[in-house]
């Protein structure tokens, strides 16, 4: 770290993210003494709002979604807070934040949820008022762009005030727990690295399935689709940590270095090699839910499921489909990776009528926390021909193999780690126009060959053709 910081300003203090996940996570922080005592947090937002009134949004967002046992520090956190109007086009409350900013001893984190249409003139006021100097670093919540050239334009705007080892983007998938923890079993072990190529694994299974629907997000969510808003961040960083070389150390340039490898390794995906779905009235876990068409309100041709057979074009994933899908309004709410090893080479068994079974790595991210091997084993007994065999799993829930840990939420690692400039989990510049660069491609074929989702019901696996795609390879998505 080159500087903790003793100010966080949130922008769009008032927006949902803030209410749901930047609050409480600091509050959360707090409790278990990680924040500094000394740092102040400025919110703001449009609205007006006193200090007592923001204080008191804040509580309310604590009672609602952080755990009673994690509130311990809720007062002293509360004490913290303080507000200040603010419109991003105008400059008079730019003015009025500086003020009440000072000089931060330490230095100064910004962290901007806002709509991103607002980046820019945020930090052109940021500039204008002295907020952008050399002991400020600033945080970017998604999305950056809605394609990589939206994504230069915004990344440029923030590179003009500040240098890259001050940007920290988003990706809240790597401040959870289960995505960190793929770097350990990856790199930790002895056990695993020697099979993780192509000569031992036949291919690799990324979903991440949702059960929610549009949610209040009506305009962004018809504006973005599947592809880009879960996809083109979420899912290729799962993909990358999975698929990367080691990393020379767990430091911000080794470990983005060898994923920018990978992102740019992806090779254009072909048409029939996507698959785009869009949820009907159906129902999940026994309960009626209307269509994608009904909650919008009108038709619309976003996709709310997408699965893709991504290739990565390098010497170790050679000839190795990596099949990625994810959805709104799937049977049930899953984050997982499945790594499908080779069989055997030749099974000494299989004279006496006995099938070996291929061993199966499943790593759950969400909501279950667990690595599952499957093994074969002897089935005991006096079996007729002399041996049996069946699968059975060597099972670890995280949850039971540490004691005691809270579920925590991502932006807690995410938002302790701006405030101290770790800048590991944050994604680099080269990283997400890498994303960007594949996923305009997918768009532009979509396009070209004018692809319409095809429609599913709410509560099943997302549109046949997406089980087609993986079956005519032989394979079955892991359920
Ligand atoms: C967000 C997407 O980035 O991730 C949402 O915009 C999605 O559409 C969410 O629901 C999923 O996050 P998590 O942590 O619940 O898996």
């Amino acid at each position: 770290a080159q500087f903790t910081s003793d100010r966080l300003l949130l922008f769009g203090a008032t927006g949902d993210l803030s209410r749901r996940m930047l609050l409480p996570s600091l509050c959360a922080l707090d409790a278990e003494g990680l924040l500094d005592p000394k740092i102040e947090i400025i919110g703001t937002a449009r609205s007006e709002l006193d200090d007592a009134e923001f204080r008191n949004f804040a509580r309310a967002s604590l009672e609602q979604f952080l755990p009673a046992d994690r509130r311990g520090g809720m007062a002293r956190f509360l004490n913290r807070l303080s507000y200040q109007t603010l419109d991003a086009n105008q400059m008079e409350g730019f003015n009025a934040l500086a003020a009440k900013v000072g000089e931060p001893k330490d230095g100064l984190s910004i962290f901007l949820s806002t709509a991103p249409s607002l980046f820019e003139p945020t930090i052109r006021g940021l500039q204008a008022s002295g907020l952008a100097g050399e002991n400020v670093r600033i945080g970017l919540e998604k999305p950056l762009g809605i394609d990589l050239a939206s994504s230069k334009v915004i990344n440029d705007a923030v590179a003009r005030a500040f240098p890259e080892d001050r940007i920290f983007r988003i990706d809240h998938y790597l401040g959870k727990e289960t995505v960190q923890n793929l770097l350990a079993l990856r790199f930790a072990n002895l056990m695993f690295e020697p099979l993780w190529n192509a000569a031992h694994i036949d291919h690799v299974q990324i979903t991440v399935a949702e059960t929610v629907g549009l949610e209040s997000r009506v305009a962004y969510y018809d504006d973005s689709g599947a592809l880009r808003d879960m996809v083109q961040n979420h899912m290729l960083q799962l993909l990358a940590l999975v698929a990367m070389e080691p990393p020379v150390s767990y430091d911000a340039t080794s470990v983005r270095d060898e994923k920018v490898k990978i992102l740019r390794s992806l090779r254009k995906v072909a048409a029939n090699e996507t698959v785009t779905g869009q949820y009907r009235a159906g129902a999940i876990g026994g309960q009626a839910v209307p269509g994608y068409d009904d909650e919008l309100g009108k038709d619309s041709n976003t996709e709310t499921f997408v699965a893709i057979k991504a290739h990565i074009d390098n010497w170790r994933w050679q000839g190795v489909p990596f099949y990625l899908r994810t959805g709104k309004r799937l049977p049930k709410r899953t984050t997982e990776i499945v790594v499908q090893f080779r069989d055997v080479p030749h099974s000494i068994f299989h004279g006496r009528g006995a099938k070996t079974v291929p061993n199966r790595l499943v790593i759950g991210i969400q909501p279950s926390e667990n690595i599952t091997l499957s093994l074969m084993a002897k089935v005991p007994g006096l079996d007729r021909n002399g041996f049996g065999l069946r699968s059975i799993p060597l099972a670890i829930t995280m949850p039971d193999a540490f004691a005691g840990p809270q579920r925590r939420i991502a932006y807690e690692r995410l938002l302790l780690d701006l405030i101290e400039g770790e800048q590991t989990l944050f994604v680099r510049r080269d990283e997400v126009e890498a994303q960007w660069d594949w996923i305009d491609a997918i768009r532009a074929e979509w396009e070209e060959q004018a692809q319409e989702p095809k429609t599913y019901t709410a509560g099943s696996w997302g549109p046949s053709a997406a089980i087609a795609l993986a079956e005519r390879d032989g394979v079955t998505w892991h359920e």
